[in-house]
């Protein structure tokens, strides 16, 4: 038996990390799948609703890490993971993604040489203040098996120096969700509970520290907004760090003077799937929202200087247009004026990324081990050459 442990922790992890389980769990003869919860997001809305929604799983084991500054939440994650590894003693870590639980998760698997396997790895903004980028370059820098959502993400960590033979595209997990559970998101009775009508109405999503926890940046890239739901009504399921920041900067008076700027708590899967599916336009800050658009066929407008995903521009649906008002206004009233960008589906994003990830975890000759301590000097196991489907 093989025991893979693997790590969710903060919301676009859990319809990452969905469909690699159910994967493990068509061999269960061959892999023994223990999950784990960090605990880094835990209100009902950020985490619990997405179980309900996936059908994922309870963990088997939860943190309950909760917030803290990064160097805390980091600290604590890497405290507790640390006895969970060692007392479950997994063959393979596997992380999802790129945010502080997946870097702390990695760090503490390597240093126990258990090895790590990164879903979503090669991914860069070339932001690095950006938390996620450091947690990126860290992550794929110690991890054994590298899987990427697309080829100009091999082509990045071989310029990094990673060996080919440990890197694996094998397309795109989140989009194996979003195919999985479109019908399911169909059935949502979120539209007609906020009384919206197909492509009548734009969805944003806004978190980001560049964005929110800054005063100028926040107010300019509400002005735009201000004018954008004159025109259309703006569905905005608004991320707890946002709604701290609006009432830190004192802005609420400025929202609350956008009637068309419907603000709602942070929504399910489902629910969010089925606004997207429906709108005329996503703005967001979110990455795996500009790659959910693309799939969908919806006009995406990112709210950021740069993308780790420059393939949702070059094939999708997505336009970088920073903060600045005028760039948001010109991009969104294209749209608006029905001027939509013809985007195709990138390659892999089929809906079966999972069960490409699992075919290759069914090739590596794990050794039978007796970990662990953090003192094992352990050799890391062998790699798997030459299993990549999309080559
Ligand atoms: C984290 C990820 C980010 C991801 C985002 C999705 C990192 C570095 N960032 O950012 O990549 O896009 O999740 O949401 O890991 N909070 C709650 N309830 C919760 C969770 C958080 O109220 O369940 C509040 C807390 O006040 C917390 C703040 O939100 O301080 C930020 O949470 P945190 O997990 O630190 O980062 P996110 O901004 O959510």
């Amino acid at each position: 038996m093989i025991k893979i442990l693997s790590v969710v922790g903060a919301r676009p992890n859990f319809m990452k990390i969905d469909p690699v389980l159910r994967a493990l769990e068509r061999d269960p003869g061959r892999f023994s799948s223990v999950l784990l919860h960090t605990g880094q997001h835990y209100d009902d809305n950020m985490s619990r609703v997405f179980f309900h929604d996936l059908g994922l799983r309870p963990p088997d084991i939860d943190l309950g890490v909760g917030s803290g500054s990064h160097a805390e939440q980091t600290a604590a994650v890497m405290i507790r993971v640390e006895q969970a590894l060692i007392a479950h003693r997994p063959d393979l870590v596997l992380v999802v993604g790129d945010v502080n639980s997946t870097l702390a998760t990695t760090i503490t698997a390597a240093k126990l040489h258990i090895p790590v396997g990164h879903v979503e790895a090669g991914l860069r903004s070339f932001d690095r203040r950006m938390p996620e980028e450091i947690n990126r370059i860290v992550t794929d820098a110690l991890s054994t098996y590298l899987f990427t959502p697309s080829r100009d993400a091999d082509e990045l960590l071989h310029r990094e120096g990673i060996p080919a033979e440990r890197i694996y595209f094998v397309g795109n997990v989140m989009i194996d969700s979003l195919r999985r559970c479109q019908e399911l998101a169909a059935h949502s009775p979120i539209l007609s509970q906020l009384a919206l009508e197909r492509g009548q109405y734009a969805v944003l999503t806004l978190h980001r520290p560049g964005n929110v926890d800054d005063r100028e940046v926040l107010a300019e890239i509400l002005d735009a907004l201000d004018e954008i739901q004159r025109v259309i009504p703006i569905v905005f399921p608004i991320h707890p760090r946002t709604v701290k920041q609006i009432e830190h900067f004192g802005y609420e008076p400025r929202v609350a003077a956008m009637p068309g700027l419907r603000l709602m708590p942070p929504c399910g899967y489902l629910d969010f799937v089925a606004l997207q599916t429906n709108a005329k336009l996503v703005l967001t800050d979110s990455g795996g929202i500009q790659e959910e658009a693309t799939v969908l066929g919806i006009p995406c407008l990112t709210l950021r200087d740069t993308t780790e995903r420059p393939i949702t521009v070059t094939q999708g649906t997505n336009q970088i247009v920073g903060h600045d008002k005028a760039k948001i206004l010109e991009a969104a009233f294209k749209v608006l004026g029905g001027q939509l960008p013809q985007g195709r589906i990138p390659e892999l994003w089929d809906g079966h990324a999972a069960e490409r990830i699992v075919d290759v975890l069914t090739q590596i000759p794990f050794s039978g081990r007796e970990p662990l301590s953090p003192d094992d000097q352990e050799p890391v196991p062998p790699m798997v050459a030459g299993v990549d489907p999309g080559r």
